[in-house]
């Protein structure tokens, strides 16, 4: 590649061009049928991503948001009830909680792999709550309210840590609603099974966003709730519809939250090469793992045993992010910063109280990433550049 090439973080032009005809083929059809909403291409979609997903049921809905949020609803969430998730994540998490009518806590990330610290998640049961003896709930001390879900992140691609997660869940009695919003077809290997799972197949719910640069993404917005629970799943299906169990018949006050014809054809046309794109992303991973080995003061993402990441994002931890940013841009290389602001320090949760200290690991963590860019075409020339450049601010040893 020319050294004067931009490197752009994420390409959405060439896997556009490549299926063009296909994907003009679905916008035809739906315009021959004018079923925009709903209909045969939603079901097609929701049947196939749930095979991709090995779970029984899919509920495809209008964004990644909506799906978080009617996952939570259907799980049985209940106004008041406190849902606990991670402050290093996209806010759509939370949102969705209190979207739910739920209050939204946190608990700390791990320093290694990004996701729920499940020490932390432990720690956080047995002190900071109590034991209801009339329900059997843990109730938090301060806020003298029931904790009833966890939404663990599958933040970057990767899975979080879902055997002991999911074994404290059985333990006091929680739902589990994965936001797989990253993840799609990310894997976990499960030793209290044996076996490898599917991102979206292992809590009582997973949310999926197709939001266009997801690793399956729409043409628009468009998300997807899978589950194994029949009756969720018909739960979900009437919150997307204005809680309609059939037309002009509202059993339960729902939601605009329907996933258009249009985007779920086109979904069907992309999962087909889903597995294809996810194995590329790998690829890349690999080469700049590979590629980054030698270089001081980078720490590359940390890959445990137990993950099979889809590497959505590919991002590194240096001390010096703003300064390696810069340089890269100054070598037209486009980065990202995936989240600079936790959660608990943002604006919109002023009220909650939360201080700077609070969740030290994400703070830190926050200050020192910088996604590099990654998809799946991207070439191993364009990814050796970004690496020269990378070590070229390391040798002044700008990095430490
Ligand atoms: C971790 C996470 N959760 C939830 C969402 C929400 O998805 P959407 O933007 O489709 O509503 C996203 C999407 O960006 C996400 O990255």
């Amino acid at each position: 590649m020319s050294l004067n090439e931009k490197i752009p973080f994420l390409d959405l032009i060439t896997p556009h061009r490549e299926l063009e005809q296909e994907l003009t083929t679905v916008f035809q059809r739906v315009l021959q049928t004018a079923g925009f909403v709903g209909g045969p291409m939603v079901e097609s979609f929701e049947n196939e991503f749930a095979a991709f997903c090995d779970a029984k049921y899919c509920v495809g809905v209008a964004n990644g948001t909506d799906a978080v949020r009617f996952g939570l609803i259907a799980a049985g969430v209940q106004p008041g009830d406190i849902v606990v998730t991670v402050p290093h994540t996209f806010i759509a998490t939370t949102e969705a909680i209190s979207q739910a009518g739920a209050r939204l806590d946190f608990v700390d990330i791990d320093e290694q792999t990004y996701s729920m610290d499940v020490a932390k998640l432990r720690e956080y049961l047995e002190r900071e709550c109590y034991i209801d003896r009339e329900s059997g709930k843990p109730y938090h001390r301060r806020y003298r309210a029931p904790v009833t879900a966890i939404v663990p992140v599958h933040l970057y691609g990767q899975c979080a840590d879902m055997d002991p997660i999911l074994e404290l869940a059985r333990r006091y009695n929680l739902i589990v609603v994965e936001d797989a919003c990253q993840a799609h077809g990310a894997e976990y290997f499960s030793q209290k099974e044996g076996r490898w799972r599917k991102a979206g197949s292992m809590g009582h719910a997973a949310a999926f966003s197709f939001y266009p640069g997801k690793n399956l993404g729409a043409c628009g917005e468009a998300g997807a709730v899978t589950t194994n629970n029949e009756e969720m799943a018909r739960k979900m299906r009437m919150l997307r519809d204005h809680g309609q169990a059939k037309k002009y018949y509202h059993n339960i006050e729902g939601y605009n939250g329907r996933l258009d014809a249009l985007q779920a054809g086109l979904l069907s046309v992309k999962l087909r090469h889903l597995a294809e794109w996810n194995r590329q992303r790998q690829e890349a991973a690999a080469r700049y793992h590979q590629m980054l080995s030698s270089t001081d003061g980078v720490i590359a993402p940390h890959c445990p045993s137990w993950s099979r990441p889809v590497y959505h994002l590919y991002v590194v931890r240096v001390a010096d992010r703003e300064g390696l940013q810069k340089h890269l841009a100054d070598a037209k290389i486009d980065t990202g910063i995936h989240y600079p602001i936790p959660l608990h320090l943002q604006k919109a949760y002023e009220t909650f109280g939360y201080r700077k200290g609070d969740f030290p690991v994400t703070e830190r963590v926050a200050s020192e990433i910088l996604s590099l860019p990654m998809y799946p075409q991207l070439q191993s020339a364009a990814q050796s550049h970004v690496v020269q450049k990378i070590q070229e601010f390391a040798s002044v040893g700008a990095l430490r």
